[in-house]
């Protein structure tokens, strides 16, 4: 399913990703947190996109518990049977939200998500956040005791500072498995991971970086800029965090959409290009989609192919505007 050549294994791990995965926090219903920044989408289209996104090349969905409190987990394994995929044809990731909780509640967590799943089993099952009740040890070695039990494949975290990833990595190869994927903020607009030591750090261990949040909530794209409606018809507090960095931004895409312009391709594709080729095959990136044309869109993103000299004036322009 995946697209040859656009692939790539996470961490030391035996699981093979497509450079662009799905993320499925678009899936929430309006529920819980995710409702302040991702209006509800209807079933009929997130099965759709789901369905575009693996014809497009994607193998791999990301999702979590916490993503409208598991409706987005049901709305992953409602689309993919819908579009008739059998388990262990997609690659699954979801997170355990560790906030409030001790690492003892993590192999409770892990058998409700994979009822939300069924019948697709989760692959990668990551630490959301680095603020449990319990030490990072104590979290990798339930983790661990996880994948002993054949219930997950493959451990990672999300948001996790280098000194911490470290610790992680630590704890899971006293039990003979490597940490597969640190899940972060990254793109062109942040950059944070290339000087607070989780990029460098990842290289030296060998841990592949999951670029969350790639297209800057829609920034990146060029659409927010280009039509104040619809940036003004956005959830509050999606506007709210993205309204200062608006403007700011603006040199930045028109720089992505003259690029799009000279590949061929949209300023989507040339932000999403960059994120996951600008540091070799390290990092991978996940674009949530909430229509199917930009499932599609995003999937094309693994085909394009910038030059060196555009990926360093975007380089330049970012860091300029940072
Ligand atoms: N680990 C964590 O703490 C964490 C945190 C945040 C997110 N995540 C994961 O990362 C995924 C992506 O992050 P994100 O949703 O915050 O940000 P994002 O991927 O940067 O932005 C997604 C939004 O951009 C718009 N979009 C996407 N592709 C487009 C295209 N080709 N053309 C035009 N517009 C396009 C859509 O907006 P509209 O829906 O308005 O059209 C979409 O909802 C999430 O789904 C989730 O799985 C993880």
């Amino acid at each position: 399913m995946s697209s040859k050549g656009t692939t790539r294994r996470l961490g030391k791990t035996d699981i093979e990703v497509s450079s662009i995965g799905l993320g499925a926090m678009q899936f929430s219903g309006g529920r819980s947190f995710t409702r302040f920044y991702l209006s509800a989408i209807p079933t009929e289209i997130e099965d759709k996109v789901v369905k575009v996104a693996l014809e497009s090349g994607i193998n791999w969905i990301d999702t979590a518990e916490v993503y409208g409190s598991g409706e987005s987990e049901r709305a992953v394994a409602h689309a993919l049977t819908a579009a008739g995929i059998s388990p262990g044809d997609v690659v699954i990731a979801t997170k355990w939200l560790p906030i409030m909780k001790s690492a003892k509640s993590i192999s409770r967590s892990a058998e409700k998500s994979t009822r939300r799943l069924e019948p697709y089993p989760i692959d990668l099952y990551l630490v959301h956040q680095p603020y449990s009740r319990s030490s990072v040890k104590s979290q990798m070695d339930a983790m661990a005791d996880l994948v002993d039990s054949n219930i997950i494949r493959a451990v990672g975290v999300s948001n996790f500072s280098s000194d911490k990833m470290t610790r992680a990595h630590e704890a899971l190869s006293d039990r003979g498995i490597s940490l597969a994927t640190n899940q972060v903020r990254f793109s062109l607009l942040d950059r944070r991971i290339e000087s607070n030591g989780i990029l460098e750090r990842a290289k030296e261990l060998g841990v592949t970086i999951t670029a969350y949040t790639p297209l800057g909530m829609g920034l990146l794209t060029g659409k927010l800029h280009s039509n104040p409606e619809l940036f003004e018809s956005m959830p509050r507090f999606r506007r709210t965090s993205l309204r200062r960095k608006l403007e700011k931004s603006q040199p930045l895409v028109d720089l992505l959409e003259d690029i799009a312009v000279e590949q061929k391709a949209t300023a989507a594709q040339v932000a999403l290009s960059w994120a996951t080729n600008y540091h070799g095959d390290i990092i991978v990136a996940i674009p949530g989609a909430s229509k199917t044309y930009q499932a599609e869109q995003n999937a094309g993103a693994m085909h394009v192919s910038l030059s060196s000299e555009q990926m360093n004036s975007l380089s330049t322009l970012s860091r300029e505007l940072s």
